[in-house]
C-alpha cells in the first residue's frame, strides 16, 4: 500500500520565521550502554550512579543528549532488551531514585536524556507472560502474545516458517499447566523474548502508560527498539523460506514494516506532544528502503530514525555520496532531520570495520568518517568509546561471551560482545577505572594493552582521538553551517574524494574527504578549521593525506 504524507508540514522558512529551532534536528546524541560505561559499586557491571558521576565528562565532550540502552528489570537474556518490568530499574543498575537523580543532574548540565523503549517483545519473566503460561490455551493473557497450536499430527511443528533474528525457529513450544506439550509462542528474537500481540488493545494501553511513566519522570525522549516489528501481517503467513533476516536486515517480510505500525506511532506522538520541552522518539526501524523509513517520520509520527544505510556503507566515495543524497532526499520529503551513525551496541566498531586488517588505517578512517558525519545536515549518533578510538575486541574467549546471537548461531556471525567491552577511564591495567578498585572485575574482560586508550591518557593530548572529538563537537556547536539545515552542495573533486559545501546566513563551510589510501592535491577552499590527520594548508592547493577529512571555513 502506498502511503502519503499526512498532517501539516512546516516548511523550512516557516520554522525559521517562527524562531523555533527544534533541538533534535541537529542534536549530537551519545549512546551509553549502561553495563559497560562506569561501575560505581565495583561489581563489574556498569550502573546508573556510574553514569551520573560521568555526566560532566559527557558535557565536556560536547554532546547534546544521552541515549541510555535499557536499564529496566530484566533477566539479561539479551543485554536488558528482555524487559520483565518496564517501570522498574534492575537492581544491578540501581534504583528509580538513581534514575531520577541521573535525569535531574543531566538537565542541570544542559544534557537531555533519551531512554530505550522495547515494545516489540518483553521478557519471559514479565508478569503477563508468566500468567499467560499459567492460564493455559485460550486464556485472556495468552491473547496479549502470539500463541498458536503447532502444525503436524501432534502439533509438534512450529505454526509457520518464521526464523528468529538470532537463529533457529521464531517459535518455542510450551509445556501446559497439566504437563503436556502445548501451544507455541512467537519470539522474533531469543526464546526469552516473547513478542507482544499489538492487535490487542491492552498492549496499546500498557505502552501508552509506560510512555507517560517515563515522561513524568522527565525523560526527553525514547529510542524505540525494533520499531518496525510491532504489527505482524494478518494470519501470520509463511515467509517462503530463503534465509534468515539478520540484525539490521532489510528484507520485506510479513513480520516487519507492516503499515499498521504507523497507527501506534501516531498515538504516541500525541502523548509526546502533550508534554512541554519537545520530547522526541527515534525509531530503530529496519526497512527495505529509506523511503519506507521516512514513513515513520511523517509530521504526526516519530521524530528521527537511525540511518542504517549510512552505517552500512563502505569506505567508498561513490557509495557514501549516494547514501547521503538518498537519505537527505527521503527525509526532506517528510521534513524530518536525517540522522547519521557509524557505530552502536549491535555492530562491529567502525574503527575495526573500516580497517581492512590494519588497525592504524582503521583509526585514520574512523576519524575521517567522524568529520564527514558531523559535517552533514541533521542529527548524529555517537556510541560510547568511539571518542576514544576504541577498536572492536575480536578475541573474547567463548566462555565470557553473553550475546544470545552467539549461542544460537555458529559463532562469530552476529556476535555483539566485542563492541560492549567496558570503557577504559584511567590507569595502567584492567579494569582501567571502569570500577572502583584498581584491580577488580569487569563483566567482559578489557584487553590488557588499553592503557594508552584511557580517557586519562588522552585528555590534554591534542593528537588524541578524544581531543579530536571534543574539538569537532565544539566547532560544530559554534559554526552555524554545521549540522543545521537540510542541504549540501557537492563540489567537483577527484575520484575517490568528496567535497561539499554547507551555507548558512552567517557563514559557509566546506568539508573535503580523501577516501583513497594515497594523498591527493585539492584546491584550498578556505581556512582550515579541523583535520582528522596532519594537514598543512597551502595557499592555492593543499595536499590531503590518504584516509583524511578536513573542515574549512569559507
Ligand atoms: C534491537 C537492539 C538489539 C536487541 C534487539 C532485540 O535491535 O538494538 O540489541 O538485541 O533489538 O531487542
Amino acid at each position: 500500500m502506498t502511503q502519503h504524507v499526512t498532517g501539516t508540514v512546516p516548511t523550512e522558512s516557516s520554522l525559521a520565521a517562527s524562531g523555533h529551532r527544534e533541538w533534535w534536528r541537529d542534536a549530537v546524541i551519545y549512546q551509553v550502554y549502561p553495563r559497560s560505561f562506569a561501575d560505581s559499586d565495583g561489581d563489574g557491571i556498569g550502573d546508573l550512579p556510574g553514569i551520573r558521576a560521568r555526566l560532566p565528562y559527557l558535557k565536556k565532550l560536547g554532546v547534546d543528549a544521552v541515549w541510555l540502552s535499557p536499564f529496566y528489570a530484566s533477566p539479561q537474556a539479551d543485554g536488558g532488551y528482555d524487559v520483565a518490568d518496564y517501570r522498574a530499574v534492575d537492581p544491578m543498575f540501581g534504583t528509580l531514585t538513581d534514575a531520577d537523580d541521573l535525569i535531574r543532574d543531566a538537565h542541570t548540565l544542559g544534557l537531555r536524556i533519551i531512554v530505550d523503549l522495547v515494545p516489540n517483545h518483553c521478557s519471559d519473566q514479565h508478569e503477563w507472560f508468566k500468567q499467560a503460561l499459567r492460564e493455559g490455551p485460550g486464556s485472556p493473557l495468552r491473547g496479549r502474545f502470539h500463541f498458536r497450536p503447532g502444525k503436524g499430527a501432534d502439533g509438534e511443528l512450529p505454526p509457520n516458517d518464521w526464523e528468529s533474528i538470532f537463529g533457529g525457529p521464531a517459535w518455542t513450544r510450551v509445556t501446559e499447566p497439566d504437563g503436556t506439550p502445548g501451544e507455541w509462542y512467537l519470539h522474533l528474537f531469543a526464546p526469552e523474548q516473547p513478542d507482544f500481540n499489538w492487535d490487542h488493545p491492552a498492549v496499546h494501553d500498557e505502552f501508552r502508560s509506560i510512555l507517560r511513566f517515563w515522561l513524568d519522570m522527565g525523560v526527553d525522549g525514547f529510542r524505540v527498539d525494533v520499531a518496525h516489528g510491532l504489527v505482524k501481517a494478518a494470519g501470520l503467513p509463511d515467509v517462503g523460506h530463503d534465509g534468515q533476516v539478520k540484525l539490521l536486515g532489510t528484507r520485506a517480510v510479513p513480520y516487519f514494516d507492516q503499515d499498521g505500525v504507523h497507527d501506534v506511532y501516531r498515538s504516541w506522538r500525541r502523548i509526546l506532544d502533550e508534554y512541554p520541552g519537545e520530547r522526541i522518539a527515534v525509531a530503530e526501524a529496519w526497512t527495505p528502503t529509506v523511503e519506507r523509513s521516512a514513513l515513520y517520520l511523517r509530521p504526526d509520527e516519530l521524530h528521527q530514525a537511525f540511518n542504517f544505510d549510512y552505517l552500512g556503507a563502505g569506505w567508498n566515495a561513490t557509495e557514501l555520496r549516494d547514501v547521503v543524497d538518498r537519505s537527505l532526499r527521503a527525509m526532506n520529503a517528510v521534513h524530518a532531520p536525517t540522522t547519521w551513525v557509524l557505530s552502536n551496541h549491535d555492530v562491529v566498531r567502525h574503527s575495526t570495520r573500516l580497517a581492512e586488517g590494519d588497525p592504524a588505517r582503521g583509526l585514520r578512517r574512523a576519524r575521517a568518517a567522524t568529520l564527514l558525519m558531523l559535517a552533514l545536515p541533521g542529527s548524529a549518533y555517537l556510541y560510547q568509546g568511539e571518542e576514544l578510538g576504541l577498536p572492536e575486541v575480536v578475541d573474547l574467549p567463548d566462555e565470557v561471551r553473553q550475546d544470545p546471537a552467539f549461542f544460537r548461531s555458529t559463532g562469530q556471525d552476529g556476535t555483539r560482545d566485542g563492541c560492549r567491552v567496558p570503557i577504559p577511564w584511567s590507569g595502567q591495567a584492567p579494569p582501567f577505572g571502569f570500577g572502583i578498585a584498581e584491580s577488580g572485575p569487569s563483566w567482559l574482560p578489557q584487553p590488557t594493552d588499553w592503557s594508552h586508550l584511557t580517557v586519562q591518557a588522552q585528555e590534554g593530548d591534542a593528537a588524541s582521538t578524544l581531543e579530536f572529538y571534543r574539538s569537532a563537537l565544539a566547532i560544530r556547536r559554534e559554526h552555524p553551517a554545521l549540522g543545521a539545515g537540510r542541504r549540501i552542495t557537492w563540489l567537483d573533486s577527484p575520484d575517490g574524494t568528496l567535497a561539499f559545501r554547507r551555507d548558512s546566513e552567517s557563514g559557509s563551510f566546506v568539508c573535503t574527504v580523501n577516501l583513497t589510501r594515497t594523498s591527493v592535491t585539492l584546491a584550498t577552499p578556505g581556512t582550515l578549521l579541523l583535520a582528522s590527520a596532519d594537514v598543512e594548508p597551502g595557499t592555492g592547493t593543499t595536499e590531503l593525506p590518504g584516509d583524511c577529512a578536513v573542515w574549512w571555513s569559507v
